[in-house]
């Protein structure tokens, strides 16, 4: 059996440095819906995953900082003096980048070096990157005892991601991956940065991620462009954020903008009332509704913000044919990773290999399936 993944690291750690390291957990996250919301100050239904990072943290004994990721196999030494982006830097700018803002905000960063690893694939859109960055400004906080608390935390690696790896991301991954709990999913109002948790148990049905292993690249252009869009259509309706728009208040504006950017800003503010709605549903307990409202961010995601992708789409196409499955969307970013399901349960294992037959068939690739357990959000870890 494979060794788990939080050993692996301390081991590597300890073998590297020949040192005793602090142990940092930071998970992934899924949404359940509320999709490119975020950036728009509206409402987003994220949770933690136990499939995340695990970093080993310690102090240097020399000038420099050693980061090493172990799923690479690669090494980066740097000082702490002057720190820059690096042009085609991978994720050493995540590791730098977390460093620098946080020297930003006056705080000495003394050196150390760390070791990290994960169990999610980069670009399956369960936030791998906010994993990582969470990993690092949480143990760098508690080692050094910087006093950060887990709202600031999340703000320095959102700056990071900004600054260092060029996505203008909203907050939904941070703070997912930092405040996640266990076996609850949070609704987020990203403008106050406050969530209520809901516990998850849809009874009968489980979630279920299905990766179309078509990988995404979130710093591509289309994400900035897009929140670029939703930035100019909020100031020509003279409002802080689309979150506060209506769709008739849209419609007043329609003329001054191309069909494009009308159709984008619209379904930003029916995806706000759609993940407002789908909370409503599961108060309610009406699963179906749920499921229904999934269709439709999918449908929006795809037909009017255009962040998918044809794989995302068949998957999605293909569950609205299963009746073993009553809701189904591409999530994260967009552009390939993973869509999530709702699936009843005692028809899985049919489930998985129809769709995995016919995905094969159709791309004559596969795709990957996760069963993933809503979890606790960063931590430290004791073996
Ligand atoms: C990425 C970003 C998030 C969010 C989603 C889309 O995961 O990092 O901030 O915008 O895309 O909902």
């Amino acid at each position: 059996m494979k060794k788990p993944l939080l050993e692996v690291i301390y081991t590597d750690f300890k073998i590297r440095f020949k040192q005793e390291p602090l142990l940092v957990f930071s998970p992934g996250r899924i949404n359940i819906i509320g999709e490119h919301t975020d950036y728009n100050d509206g409402y987003v239904f994220p949770a933690a995953i136990d499939k995340g990072i695990a970093a080993a943290i310690q102090k240097s004994e020399t000038d420099n900082c050693i980061a090493y990721a172990y799923d690479l196999n690669e090494a980066y030494e740097f000082s702490l003096n002057n720190i820059k982006p690096l042009e085609n830097g991978g994720w050493r700018n995540y590791v730098i980048g977390v460093v620098a803002e946080i020297q930003k905000k006056s705080i000495t960063v003394p050196p150390f070096n760390i070791v990290f690893g994960g169990n999610i694939p980069e670009g399956a859109g369960l936030s791998s990157s906010a994993a990582l960055e969470n990993s690092i400004v949480y143990s760098l906080n508690e080692l050094f005892n910087l006093g950060l608390s887990k709202s600031e935390m999340i703000l320095i690696s959102q700056k990071a991601e900004h600054n260092f790896a060029g996505v203008r991301c909203g907050i939904m991954d941070q703070y997912a991956s930092m405040f996640g709990q266990k076996d609850h999913a949070l609704l987020l109002d990203c403008r106050t940065q406050k969530a209520t948790p809901f516990h998850i148990d849809f009874k009968d049905y489980q979630l279920l991620l299905i990766n179309t292993n078509v990988k995404h690249d979130l710093s591509e252009a289309a994400y900035n462009d897009r929140r670029h869009v939703c930035e100019t259509v909020s100031s020509l309706l003279k409002i802080p954020a689309l979150r506060d728009a209506t769709a008739s208040d849209l419609l007043k504006i329609k003329t001054q903008l191309s069909e494009e950017d009308y159709q984008k800003a619209l379904y930003v503010i029916e995806e706000n009332d759609r993940a407002l709605k789908a909370v409503e549903a599961m108060k309610a307990n009406q699963l179906d509704q749920l499921g229904a409202l999934l269709f439709g961010s999918h449908d929006g995601l795809q037909h009017q913000y255009h962040v998918s992708c044809p794989e995302l789409d068949f998957l999605v196409d293909f569950a609205k044919t299963d009746t073993h499955i009553i809701g189904a969307r591409m999530m994260g970013g967009g552009f390939g990773g993973c869509t999530i399901n709702i699936v009843l349960k005692s028809a899985l294992a049919e489930v998985q290999d129809t769709i995995a037959k016919n995905y094969k068939n159709k791309f004559n690739k596969d795709c990957s399936f996760y069963n993933v357990n809503l979890s606790q959000g960063t931590h430290v870890v004791t073996l």
